[in-house]
């Protein structure tokens, strides 16, 4: 969402790792960026201009002199520029842009800009260690540039450590949280989220139809906003938010003790998890076995600790805390009730048990229930919106 309709600029070194820019480029464009490509003269040795010509749609700058048009454009693009950055960025680049050099259009360029500029270092380890290498980065950071810390594994010359590009993906998700605004900065956030089980025998269970979708768009949009995010987490196949702590558990007694122990910490509390509200009251050692001539089987079920309402009550008055109701009748009354019930500050309360709405969708429809009585009509759009939303309305509340 951050990144539609901003210009970015696209700078690409000469390093193996440039054909991941390609793929970086391809995901901009489908997050809707206008994408202007840089490339240094050694980068034109790995990747064609061509390729990045076509998937940006726009011309590669890479030749100041080329055209009459060029000695002006880059002031142009820099000017315009949301955010650029530097996907792999050699050693050589680096030393260059951390002394100010303007010998190509690329340096030249980021002379120029304003805007946020993030540097994603990519070359062999003990180049990247090197001291003058380091002495370089932290001189762009100290400027007030961001750098993106390659990741660790094989590289192209064979050597084993860090100096790798991290996956265009993940560059992405860093570029996303460098445009987001920082309203929940230096705030820590606790969100539980996903289903839980509770074990019949070793080799069943009982659980529900939550895929954390929703509890992780959460997550996700609070740490691009600043938050330090610990996200309490039920058996889900989705990969960790990067930069949120990751909590893994199973059942509800298991959710309950983790959110318990971080509670504490808590400025705000979302608890979107779908805990199992009862469990076997004596689950089996050995799987159970079916036996001939049996018609049925009867599980004795206890009630699970109701872990939002014991939040509840042990919540401070600085503390904020939210809830969802996921109900396939009478929402509204629902939820009011769980507000009381459970001294919530707010309650999401989600139409469940249709096709675009509740469990396992990516699209979601809540109605944000408040304290105070007052209340806010979410329309049918996507978690990840929706999760914006729900914190937008959580930080006016707080105000
Ligand atoms: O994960 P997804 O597939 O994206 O689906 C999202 C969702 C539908 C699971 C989510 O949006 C949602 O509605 N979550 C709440 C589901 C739920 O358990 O609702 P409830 O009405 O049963 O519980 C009300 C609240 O009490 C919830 O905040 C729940 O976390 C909490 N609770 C319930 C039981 C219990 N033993 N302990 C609890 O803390």
């Amino acid at each position: 969402m951050e990144l539609e309709h901003k210009h970015i600029l696209l700078g690409v070194t000469g390093g193996i790792a440039a054909y991941k820019a390609v793929e970086l480029l391809r995901l901009l464009k489908k997050a809707g960026a206008d994408v202007t490509v840089i490339m240094t003269e050694s980068a034109k040795k790995f990747v064609g201009i061509t390729t990045f010509e076509v998937l940006s749609e726009n011309q590669v700058l890479s030749d100041l002199y080329f055209d009459t048009d060029a000695s002006v454009k880059h002031i142009e693009l820099a000017q315009k520029a949301d955010l650029a950055v530097i996907a792999p960025a050699t050693a050589n680049t680096i030393a260059k842009l951390a002394v100010g050099l303007a010998d190509n259009a690329l340096t030249t360029t980021l002379l120029a800009v304003t805007c946020p500029v993030m540097v994603c270092p990519s070359m062999n380890t003990d180049m990247y260690q090197n001291i003058r290498v380091q002495r370089n980065l932290d001189i762009l950071e100290k400027d007030g540039w961001h750098i993106l810390d390659p990741d660790s594994g094989v590289l192209a010359c064979k050597t084993t450590g860090a100096g790798r590009l991290p996956e265009p993906w993940f560059i992405l998700d860093r570029m996303e949280a460098l445009l987001t605004r920082k309203d929940l900065n230096g705030k820590r956030v606790l969100i539980s989220a996903g289903p839980t089980i509770e074990a019949i025998d070793p080799v069943r269970y009982i659980s529900n139809h939550s895929s954390g979708k929703m509890g992780y768009a959460i997550a996700k949009a609070a740490e691009k906003r600043g938050a330090l995010v610990t996200l309490v987490s039920g058996p889900v196949h989705l990969e960790s938010p990067v930069g949120v702590t990751r909590i893994s558990v199973e059942s509800c007694d298991e959710m309950a003790a983790r959110m318990m122990e971080h509670l504490p910490d808590a400025d705000i509390i979302i608890k979107v998890a779908a805990v199992a509200d009862y469990k076997p009251v004596d689950p089996k050692a050995g799987k159970i076995k079916k036996k001939e001539g049996d018609t049925g089987l009867t599980l004795n079920l206890v009630e699970n600790p109701d872990i939002l309402r014991l939040i509840g009550e042990k919540k401070t008055k600085n503390q904020f805390l939210v809830g969802f109701a996921a109900e396939t009748e009478d929402l509204e009354k629902n939820a009011v009730l769980k507000i009381k019930k459970k001294n919530l500050d707010m309650i999401a309360a989600n139409l469940v048990g249709t096709e675009h709405s509740g469990f396992k969708a990516d699209t979601n429809k809540v109605k944000l229930i408040f304290r105070d009585g007052s209340s806010s009509d979410i329309p049918l759009m996507k978690k990840e919106q929706v999760a914006d939303l729900l914190i937008t309305h959580i930080l006016e509340k707080m105000r």
